[in-house]
Order: C-alpha cells, then structure tokens, then sequence
C-alpha cells in the first residue's frame, strides 16, 4: 500500500500572506498532506500569538484542498526532529529572491547532516507574490497603506486590528 507522502511548510507566518498560501495550495500538488509548522520563538515578539497564526491558516486555507490534507501546527526546537516525528519526507521553503537563496542555504545544507532521508522543496514565488513578506506587508498597514490582495481575508481584519491596539498601548 502506498504511503501518504508528509510535507513540512515551518515558518513564522506573522501573519500568512497571500505568498504563503500561493506556496502551501502549490505544496498540496506535490504532497498528500502539508503540515503548516508555525515556530514557537522565544527570542522573536511576535504580533499574533502562536494560537492566532494557527487559527488563521486554519481558516484562510480552509476551502484549498480535501479536508485534513492541510494541517496547522505549533513547533519548537530543531525543525527536522519535528518533521520526523510527523513522519515528513519534505520541508517546504518559498524562494523569493537570490537574499533568501543566500539565507535558505546554510539552512537546507544543515538539515540535510541532521536528517538526510528529509528533502528541502524549495518553490520559487510566482512573480505577483515576489515582493510580500510578513514584515512589508506589517509595515504598509502600519503606515496606513492599502494590504488589499496582500493578505487572506480572514487575516486583514485582524491585522488591522492588532496595529491598532498596539498604537494605542504604545501612546
Ligand atoms: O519564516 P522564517 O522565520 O524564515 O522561518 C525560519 C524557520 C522556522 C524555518 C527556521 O528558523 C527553523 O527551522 N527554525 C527551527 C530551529 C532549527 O531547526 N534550526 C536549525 C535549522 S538550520
């Protein structure tokens, strides 16, 4: 009997962007079932909880594929012990630009001495996604520009939101 074929996609996810989901509906082409692995960064202050970010991938990627074909997780420590103990053969990364091909690659070069039976995919950004990221797309709302296609709809609301509570516990 064939085995179901488990793919990592980690990340800090704060929050998903339209990229990110570009990147896990793509993943479902290649994989029976992606995990969606949200660090647990004790050095990093996040904007949205852990709980939040895993609530909304729940939700934005919702109606991509068969149920229980994207999951979403919470992880700490070493990203391919994780990936083992969820039975992954794959971990997902999105390349955007020659900088992340530069950070990526020390990363892939090191997971694959610690758990070489794991691959890193890593799927280039189509070219409408190839400028977002969570910290521009955090800084444009910030600065009252328009996140309009940038972000899940579940996620604009809130993120809004959230910038607004932070301005005003911050004043
Ligand atoms: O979205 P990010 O912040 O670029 O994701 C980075 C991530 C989560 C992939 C990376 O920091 C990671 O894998 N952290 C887990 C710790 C780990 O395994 N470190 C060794 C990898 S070389």
């Amino acid at each position: 009997m064939p085995t179901s074929r488990i793919a990592i996609f980690p990340g800090s996810f704060d929050p998903l962007t339209n990229g990110h989901v570009d990147l896990i509906r793509r993943a479902t082409r290649l994989f029976d079932r992606v995990i969606v692995a949200v660090l647990m960064n004790p050095d990093k202050q996040p904007l949205f909880t852990a709980d939040e970010r895993v609530a909304m991938i729940l939700e934005s990627c919702a109606g991509i594929a068969a149920p229980g074909r994207i999951e979403a997780d919470l992880f700490e420590g070493l990203l391919v012990a994780y990936a083992a103990r969820q039975g992954a053969c794959a971990v997902i990364r999105g390349l955007r630009s020659g900088a992340d091909f530069d950070y990526e690659r020390p990363m892939v070069s090191m997971n694959a001495h610690l758990a070489p039976e794991i691959e890193t995919v890593c799927l280039l950004a189509a070219d409408r996604y190839a400028h977002l990221s969570s910290r521009l797309v955090k800084e444009v709302a910030a600065h009252g520009g328009s996140i309009e296609g940038l972000v899940p709809e579940t996620v604009g609301p809130r993120l809004l939101d959230r910038l607004k509570t932070e301005t005003r516990t911050r004043s």
